[in-house]
C-alpha cells in the first residue's frame, strides 16, 4: 500500500474508511486547513486532557500540543454518553476512539471538525491543571479587518459568493484572517479578559464581545464600526453557557463583562465561544442615553432642519409605540422642520384586507407629538398599490413626509401624484407632481418602497430656491449570509436590488441638477446598504450628490444607525447636493436606540437631524 502512487493511494484510503486508523494525534486529526484530512475516518487511541463537559460532548486538548500556530490542539468529541459520564472529569488523560467528521446543520455554514461515537479505552490519570490560552495574550490575538483570503480583501466586495470555504478548502493563516485565527482554536479551551459588548445579545443571549486585544473601528460607544475593508473580524459571539444556565438578554452596547472562559465552537453559522457560566455585567456605560439633538430650527431659511427616522412598522393601532416614536421625535429630534420617515403602515397595520391609507397613522403619530408638546406637524404622503411594498405582509409600508407648516410648505402649482404616477423633473427645476413618487413602475420596486419626491419652500417665503428631497426605503439585506458563512464573499441580500434602485433614483436626481446644478436637494432615508458598498458609491457618482457624514465631518467610526452582529453600522443616510454640503450647519445620529437593551428600543434604527442655512 504505502509504495502507492498519489491519486491512487487517495483513492484506496477512501475505500479503507471503515479500518481505523490508530494514534492520531489531536493536532493531526485537525490539520493545518479548515476540514480535517481525516474526515470520515475511524480513528483510535487518541489521547487528550478533558477541558470541558457540555451537555452534548466533551472536549480534549492534546497532551503533545503542535507548536503551529495553524493547527488547534482542542477536540469537540460529540456524545451524550460520554458527556453525562460521572467517572469522566475535567483534568483526566483519556484516550478514545470514534470516528472523525465535519459537521454543519446548514449548506450555507462553515463545518466544525468533530469525533462522534466516541468509546473511551482508558484513562491515564486524574487531576492534570488546565489552562485556558488568554486570547490577547502574546501574539494570540484575532486579525482585525478581513474574514478569509478567498474574500480577495473586501468581505462586503460584489459580486458575493465566488467561492466555498468548504471547497476551497484554504492553509489556515491566523495572523491574516479572522476565520482561520478562530478555527485554529477550534475546540480548545480559551479565556477572554475585560470583555465588553459590541452588539445586543440575540433572543437566545447569544452576545458579540471584545475583549483585552487590538480592535479597530471603535466609535464613542465602544463598539466596532464597519467600514471599507474592515469587517471586524476580531468580535466573537458568546453562546449558550455549558453549564446549563442563561445569559443575559438584556446586555447594551458597551457593557463591561467578567472574565469569560470557554470553548471555541462553530455553530449556527458563526464561530463562537460556548463559556463555562452565563456572562455577567460588571458595569454599564453612562449616560444611558445620548443628548438630545443640539440642532434646532430658526424656523427661518437660516436654519431649516430636517429628520429622518425608520420607525419600524408603525401603525395607530400600536398605541405604545406611537407614543415611544412620538417621545424620540419630541424629546430627541426637537421636531425639525421636515422630518422623513420610512415604514409607515395602512391604518390596520397588518391586517391584509386590501386597505391601504395612512391617515389614521399619520394623524395619530402627528397627535401625539403635539400632545408631547412638540411641533404641530402637517404630513404628506401616497398610499401604494396593495402588497406591492414589500416588508410584513399587509402592512403596506410606505415613506412619509411631516412638515411644520409655519416653517415649510409643498411648493404650489402641482398636485400629488398617486400610486402608479411617475414624477417629472420639469425645466426651473419644478416636479410635475408635488409629491410625486420615482419612476414606481420601474421594475427596479418590485416588491419594494417607491421613493417620494417633493419640492418645499419656506412659509414666510424667505430663501430663493426649493428644497427638493426625495425620501427613500430601498430593499432589505435579507437573505444575507453569515460573515462567517461558506459562501466568500459573503452573500450581500438583496444587492442587486438596490443596485437597479440606486441607479433610478440618482437618475431622477441628476435631473433636477441637471435644470440647476446648484440646486437644494437631499436624498434621505433607509437606504438599507453602507455608504461604502456598490450600490450607495454609485448611487453617489451618478446622482452628484454627496454623504452628508463626510460633508458635516462624522467622524467614520460615529457614522452608525444600527447594530448587526458584530457591527455597528449605517443603513440611514443622507446625501445631499454641492449647494446643500456647502450650506450645511451640521448633523447627528441619535443613538437613542442603539444604545439600549433590546427591549427598550423603540425601532431598529437610530434617527437623524441635519440643519442647513438655505438662504
Ligand atoms: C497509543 O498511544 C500511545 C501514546 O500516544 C502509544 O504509546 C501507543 O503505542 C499507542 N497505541 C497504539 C495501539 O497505537
Ligand atoms: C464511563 O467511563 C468509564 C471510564 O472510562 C467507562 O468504564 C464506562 O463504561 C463509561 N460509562 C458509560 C455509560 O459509557
Ligand atoms: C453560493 O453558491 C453556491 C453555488 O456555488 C450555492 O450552492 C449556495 O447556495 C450559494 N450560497 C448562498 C448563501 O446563496
Ligand atoms: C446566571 O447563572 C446563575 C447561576 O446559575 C443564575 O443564578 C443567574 O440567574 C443566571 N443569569 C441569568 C441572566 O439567567
Ligand atoms: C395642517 O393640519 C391642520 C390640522 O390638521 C389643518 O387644519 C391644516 O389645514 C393643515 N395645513 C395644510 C397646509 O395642509
Amino acid at each position: 500500500m504505502k509504495t502507492i502512487a498519489t491519486p491512487l493511494r487517495w483513492f484506496a484510503t477512501t475505500l479503507l474508511v471503515a479500518a481505523t486508523v490508530s494514534a492520531q494525534s489531536i493536532a493531526q486529526i485537525n490539520g493545518d486547513k479548515f476540514l480535517s484530512p481525516f474526515n470520515g475516518q475511524t480513528v483510535s487511541n487518541v489521547t487528550g486532557i478533558v477541558t470541558a463537559k457540555g451537555p452534548d460532548g466533551i472536549w480534549l486538548r492534546s497532551v503533545k500540543p503542535s507548536c503551529d500556530k495553524r493547527v488547534s490542539n482542542g477536540l469537540y468529541v460529540y456524545g451524550s454518553a460520554l458527556a453525562s459520564n460521572a467517572s469522566v472529569s475535567i483534568g483526566d488523560v483519556v484516550v478514545l476512539g470514534g470516528k472523525v467528521s465535519e459537521y454543519r446543520s446548514s449548506k450555507d455554514y462553515i463545518y466544525m471538525t468533530e469525533l462522534g461515537s466516541p468509546k473511551i479505552t482508558a484513562i491515564l490519570e486524574h487531576g492534570r491543571d488546565v489552562e485556558p490560552l488568554v486570547i490577547g495574550k502574546g501574539t494570540l490575538s484575532p486579525p482585525t479587518s478581513q474574514y478569509s483570503g478567498l474574500d480577495n480583501g473586501d468581505v462586503f466586495a460584489v459580486p458575493n459568493n465566488q467561492s466555498l470555504l468548504s471547497v476551497a478548502n484554504p492553509q489556515l493563516e491566523p495572523e491574516l484572517y479572522g476565520l482561520d485565527f478562530w478555527e485554529s482554536l477550534m475546540g480548545e479551551l480559551v479565556t477572554i479578559e475585560n470583555p465588553r459588548a459590541i452588539g445586543r445579545p440575540n433572543q437566545y443571549g447569544d452576545t458579540w464581545v471584545v475583549g483585552d486585544w487590538t480592535t479597530t473601528g471603535d466609535n464613542g460607544r465602544t463598539g466596532l464600526t464597519v467600514s471599507a475593508g474592515d469587517g471586524n473580524p476580531e468580535g466573537i459571539i458568546i453562546g449558550s453557557p455549558l453549564d446549563g444556565s442563561d445569559n443575559p438578554t438584556d446586555t447594551k452596547l458597551g457593557d463591561r463583562l467578567e472574565t469569560i472562559t470557554g470553548v471555541v465552537f462553530q455553530a449556527f453559522g458563526f464561530y463562537r465561544i460556548l463559556p463555562l457560566t452565563n456572562l455577567t455585567v460588571a458595569e454599564s456605560l453612562a449616560p444611558p442615553l445620548p443628548p438630545p439633538t443640539s440642532l434646532t430650527s430658526a424656523g427661518t431659511c437660516a436654519g431649516v432642519t430636517v429628520g429622518g427616522y425608520n420607525v419600524e412598522n408603525f401603525y395607530a393601532g400600536d398605541t405604545a409605540h406611537v407614543q415611544a416614536v412620538a417621545s424620540h421625535i419630541v424629546e430627541y429630534m426637537r421636531s425639525p422642520d421636515l422630518l422623513a420617515v420610512q415604514e409607515i403602515q395602512d391604518d390596520n397595520g397588518e391586517t391584509d384586507d386590501g386597505s391601504v391609507g395612512s391617515e389614521a397613522t399619520l394623524t395619530a403619530l402627528a397627535d401625539a407629538i403635539r400632545a408631547l408638546g412638540g411641533a404641530s406637524y402637517n404630513y404628506t404622503y401616497i398610499s401604494p398599490v396593495n402588497d406591492e411594498s414589500g416588508g410584513a405582509p399587509g402592512g403596506n409600508i410606505r415613506v412619509a413626509y411631516l412638515y411644520r407648516p409655519e416653517v415649510l410648505r409643498l411648493r404650489a402649482g402641482a398636485s400629488p401624484g398617486d400610486a402608479t404616477t411617475a414624477n417629472e423633473v420639469l425645466p426651473g427645476p419644478e416636479l410635475k407632481l408635488n409629491p410625486g413618487y420615482v419612476d414606481p413602475a420601474n421594475a427596479a420596486w418590485t416588491n419594494s418602497r417607491k421613493p417620494l419626491a417633493a419640492a418645499w419652500e419656506l412659509a414666510d417665503g424667505s430663501g430663493e430656491r426649493p428644497l427638493f428631497t426625495v425620501n427613500v426605503h430601498w430593499g432589505s439585506k435579507g437573505g444575507s449570509s453569515s460573515l462567517h458563512g461558506d459562501a466568500r464573499p459573503p452573500v450581500n441580500g438583496g444587492v442587486e436590488d438596490r443596485q437597479a434602485q440606486a441607479e433610478v433614483t440618482a437618475s431622477f436626481v441628476a435631473s433636477i441638477l441637471a435644470e440647476d446644478a446648484s440646486a437644494y436637494v437631499v436624498t434621505i432615508g433607509d437606504f438599507n446598504e453602507f455608504a461604502f458598498a456598490r450600490p450607495i458609491a454609485d448611487f453617489a457618482a451618478l446622482s452628484g450628490l454627496q454623504d452628508l457624514d463626510a460633508a458635516a465631518g462624522i467622524p467614520a467610526a460615529e457614522r452608525y444607525t444600527y447594530l448587526y452582529d458584530m457591527n455597528s453600522q449605517e443603513l440611514d443616510h443622507v446625501f445631499v447636493s454641492p449647494a446643500l454640503a456647502a450650506a450645511t450647519e451640521g448633523f447627528e445620529h441619535l443613538h437613542v436606540n442603539t444604545w439600549v437593551p433590546y427591549d427598550d428600543a423603540t425601532s431598529d434604527h437610530d434617527p437623524s437631524v441635519a440643519k442647513f442655512d438655505i438662504c
